[in-house]
Formats: C-alpha cells, structure tokens, sequence
C-alpha cells in the first residue's frame, strides 16, 4: 500500500502515456511510437530519481526536542527503529516518557529550548555522542510546543509569552546553537508545523501566531541555507489531542485565567468560561506511553525526513481537514468564519449570553 501510494502519480502517468500509445498506434501514426515510449521511459526514470530516498546508515544521528511525550516521544522510538542514532531532548528526565525512551537505549538528555545555559549543555551533549558514535548529525527535529487553549482576551501575559518563547525563540535557539554542527555535517531541519500556520483557529490565536512565525521563519532560512547544502522542511502532523500532552495543563492554565480576569470581564463572560473551559479541560490526556497510533504521520514524517529532494511542506491530514481546510480557502470570509466555528466545535456563545452580559453592563 505504501508503494502504491508512493508510485500513484507515476503509475497514473505512464498508463494515461500507454494508452496514449495504443491510440496513435491504432491511429496509424507508428514512427512516434519508439520516441514517445523513450520519454515515457525518460520521464518515469526521473520521477523515481526526484522521489528516492536517503539510506539511513549506523552513523545518521538524529536530534528530536519535546521527546517526553506525544509526537516527540514517538518520533524518537521510531527514529530509532528506522536504524538511526537518536539523540532526545526532554524537558523532564523524570517523566514517564524520558524513562522509556531511556530503557530504550535512546540517548535522552535534558533540554529547555528557552534557557540559554540548558541548550548550551545539550549542544556538548550532542557534540559528545557524535564523537563516541563516530556520527552524523542528519537531522535536528524541532519538535517542542506548547499550546494554552481559551479566547485571547483570557490568556495571561505568562501564558502568551510561554508560547512565543517555547514555539518561536527556543526553535531558533536550539537551531542556531546546532547550526555549526548542521552545516559541518550537511544536515536538514525538520520544523513541525500545524495546520495552524494556514488556518488560525479561535481559541488558539496565539498559538496559531507561533506557528505561522515559525513557518515564515523555516521558508526564508530553507532559502538562506540551501546553498550550504542544508536542507529544511515544514512537518504538518494532523491532529493527535488525544494522545499527546498538548492540553494536558488545560485545566490549570484555565484557573490561572479566571484569577487573572477583572470583574468586569468576569461579569461580562458570565458562565460561558466555565462551560469552555469545562468542554477543554475534559478532553486533556496525559501520560500516554504509546506510539501515536495513526501510520499516516510516520509515512509522510519519513518522506519529510529522507527524501533526497524534500518539498517544502509534508503534511498529514485526516479526510475531515482536507474538505474543511479546502472549504475555508474557497468559501467567502461570512461562510469561512462560520465553518471555522464548525470545525473547532468549542461551546456556544447563546442568546442568553448576550442578554446576560447586555444587562449586566
Ligand atoms: N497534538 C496535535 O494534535 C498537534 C497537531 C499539529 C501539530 N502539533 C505539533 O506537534 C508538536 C508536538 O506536540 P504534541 O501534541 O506531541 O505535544 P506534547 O505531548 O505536549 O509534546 C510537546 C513536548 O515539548 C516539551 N516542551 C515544552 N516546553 C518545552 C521547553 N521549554 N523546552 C523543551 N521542551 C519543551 C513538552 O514537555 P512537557 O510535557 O514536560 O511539558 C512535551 O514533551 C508540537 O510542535 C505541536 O505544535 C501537534
């Protein structure tokens, strides 16, 4: 299945070529043949030149940040399980993850993207395991996030500039410190995106706001770095709430926003906070210690990762994001901004709300 879908445009193209043949046979036109079947040849021998993959060998190091949970953690194990030598940064080495990964054999070293002396020590760390391994930094994976969930008015300015910190500047930060250790080695950078980037949702503006940045910033460094023969690459994984630890602080974020809301917003919210933060806080998930089950994310991860001519973007997405990201681009912004609403499925702001809050004014 993985090849079929691999070699689909190829498979499509040389049968639409092949009838194409048959029908200028038919036609009478048989000089054509021999040339048309060479293109034909030719451009199916190009195809799977641009579409080949990088062999991962015992010296290919691969660096991942935010491994002690969700798609960190599972990119590291199946990192490792593709062959390469996996060099995890997490920001607890007590958590669950960190000591799976661990009694994995992993290389797992602790790392805060946003401290300067943190990804100094990590970077040594790196330089040491490359020299004792004889290896290669292949690829660092910019993986860490955090993401608070509720209406921007409510975030406080801690939590706004945790996710500017963490998403933003520790990505550049930790880039910048491997930077010589990327270019010495012809390395790539893998950024994981979000869906996000394209498309804010309500409820996540500030997060959607890092990420757009941090694209922007990965598309005008994959130009400044290409001709040091480094690559870079924007990863879209989908969507995994369930599984990851994204919102695993929900309900603690959630409180520090109401103890930071004034009187007069909390009057004005009435009962629509805490129905919100109720409906978010309910779908928090912590401490998951599987692999994240969709394969669909490991497939387009490894193109991501080893393609020998990587596309800008790789993205994963359920059937759900195709037609709903599609309809946002091509629907008017009234309709747009009512399907957005749709899609994030967050509580109603009701009639009631707004008589409540109109009479409390
Ligand atoms: N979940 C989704 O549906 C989804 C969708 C699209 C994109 N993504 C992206 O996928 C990536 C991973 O998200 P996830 O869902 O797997 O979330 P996650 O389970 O919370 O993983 C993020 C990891 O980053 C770590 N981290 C937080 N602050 C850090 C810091 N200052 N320095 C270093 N590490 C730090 C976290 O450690 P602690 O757990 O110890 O705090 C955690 O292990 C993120 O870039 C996210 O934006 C996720």
């Amino acid at each position: 299945m993985k090849y079929v879908k691999k070699f689909f445009p190829m498979l499509v193209a040389d049968l639409t070529t092949w009838v194409t043949l048959y029908y200028l046979w038919n036609k009478g036109y048989k000089r054509c043949i021999p040339l048309a079947s060479l293109c034909c040849l030719g451009v199916s021998y190009l195809y799977c030149c641009l579409r080949s993959r990088d062999k991962i060998s015992s010296n290919y190091a691969v660096v991942i940040t935010g491994c002690g949970s969700g798609l960190g953690y599972s990119l590291a194990l199946h990192c490792q399980e593709l062959g390469a030598t996996v060099i995890a940064g997490v920001l607890q080495m007590s958590s669950p993850g960190s000591k799976r990964l661990l009694r994995e054999g992993i290389f797992v070293y602790p790392l805060d993207i946003t401290l300067a002396a943190s990804v100094e020590n990590f970077t040594d760390f790196v330089r040491t395991v490359l020299t004792e391994r004889n290896s290669k930094l292949r690829c660092l994976i910019n993986n860490a996030a955090v993401m608070v969930f509720g209406e921007f008015e409510w975030q406080t300015y801690e939590q706004l500039r945790k996710q500017m910190e963490v998403n933003l500047l520790g990505t550049m930060r930790i880039t910048k410190e491997l930077m010589p250790l990327i270019r010495a080695h012809f390395g790539r950078i893998i950024v994981v995106s979000s869906h996000c980037n394209t498309e804010p949702i309500p409820g996540v503006a500030a997060y959607s706001g890092t990420k757009a940045a941090v694209s922007a910033w990965a598309t005008a460094i994959r130009v400044e770095l290409k001709k040091y023969g480094v690559k870079v690459v924007c990863f879209v994984p989908g969507s995994f709430v369930g599984e990851s630890n994204i919102l695993a602080r929900q309900s603690q974020y959630f409180k520090k926003m109401e103890r930071a809301m004034s009187t007069e917003a909390k009057t004005f919210y009435g009962d629509y906070f805490a129905r919100y933060s109720q409906y978010f806080s309910s779908m928090a998930r912590c401490g998951n210690l599987d692999k994240l089950e969709d394969s669909g994310i490991f497939e387009t991860f490894e193109g991501a990762l080893l393609d020998k001519y990587p596309s800008a973007v790789y993205t994963n997405e359920p059937w759900r994001y195709t037609v709903y990201h599609t309809m946002f681009k091509i629907t008017p912004t009234c309709l747009r901004d009512r399907l957005v609403e749709r899609f994030v499925q967050a509580p109603p702001w009701t009639k009631q709300d707004v008589a409540k809050s109109s009479t409390q004014q």
